[in-house]
């Protein structure tokens, strides 16, 4: 396998990805005990980093641990690992740390592994995407952005084993978001997304349509979304930071709406690309 010189933190250092090894008593390698972030870059600017910080520490308290590092002290670190101004996105990564021996129980004191890197964001799909609904088999904490993501990885792949580029997930007879993304869907005229809680992400990309959406004088509202709403919306988005707003316009072998990317979503989409030029652009 190549040998990947980009360089990287982990725990005070940066250095090339290819050094950065970790114990494997690690408790995020034994127990995926640790959190997560991913922040997109565009124009050598991390987008809505205050957000993604608020949710990285909210996560934290999830699980019990302090911030490890300061707003300042992260800032300072992605300034290093950007380079140059294509889009590219930050991941971090936070663990419990190494413990001498493997235990479930918490042990008292212990040094948290920290570990971030920069990689370029793939090019986003230019048609709609299509979709499966799967049942919700996570745990009861989807609002932690939790490094425990082995329920998402199969249905992902659920997914993708039938063709299709996202699992949308169902729990109570309700559509709560995607494996790896937000759901919105356009009910009766009306863009709906499911409320915050334990059942999903509160994703920055879902604040941030609401946004455009309340800007755009765009009715909007937080509320469930049934599986035969979501079977009968004329359309439906899945957002994240990686893929932005992607309209998926066939949803388990059916045609979602005009089969097609739907007059919402080219509106708010351009928005979205507008409000991300933004940033490009030199204060
Ligand atoms: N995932 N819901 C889940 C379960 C997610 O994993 C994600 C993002 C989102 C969207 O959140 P945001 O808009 O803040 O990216 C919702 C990231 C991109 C990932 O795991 O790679």
């Amino acid at each position: 396998m190549a040998l990947d010189s980009t360089l990287v933190y982990l725990n005070g250092d940066f250095l090339p990805l290819d050094e950065a090894k970790i114990s494997v008593m690690d408790r995020g390698f034994l127990f995926g005990d640790g959190v997560y972030e991913v922040i997109p870059v565009y124009g050598g600017r991390p987008f809505r980093l205050g957000e993604h910080l608020l949710r990285l520490e909210n996560s934290l308290a999830g699980i019990r641990m302090v911030p490890p590092l300061t707003g300042e002290e992260w800032k300072a670190i992605f300034s290093r690992l950007i380079q140059g101004d294509h889009d590219q996105s930050i991941y971090l990564q936070v663990t419990r740390g190494v413990a001498p021996k493997r235990d479930h129980a918490i042990p008292p004191h212990i040094e948290p592994t920290v570990f971030a890197m920069c990689t370029p964001i793939p090019p986003l799909p230019t048609a709609g995407i299509s979709a499966i609904t799967v049942d919700d088999i996570r745990w009861q904490w989807c609002h932690i952005k939790a490094i425990t993501l082995l329920a998402n990885v199969l249905l992902r792949q659920e997914a993708t084993d039938r063709g299709c580029t996202e699992a949308i997930l169902v729990r109570n007879g309700h559509a709560v978001e995607g494996a790896a993304s937000n759901l919105f869907a356009v009910v009766e005229g009306v863009l709906v997304t499911p409320p915050k809680g334990h059942e999903l992400l509160p994703g920055i990309t879902r604040d941030l349509v609401l946004e455009l959406a309340l800007e755009r004088g765009i009715e909007a509202a937080e509320r469930p979304i049934s599986l035969a709403q979501l079977q009968s919306a004329s359309e439906v988005w899945l957002t994240s930071s990686t893929r932005e707003i992607m309209p998926v316009i066939e949803l388990d072998g059916e045609a979602v709406g005009e089969g097609q990317p739907g007059p919402l979503w080219q509106c708010i989409q351009r928005c979205y690309q507008e409000y991300k030029e933004t940033l490009r652009r030199p204060a």
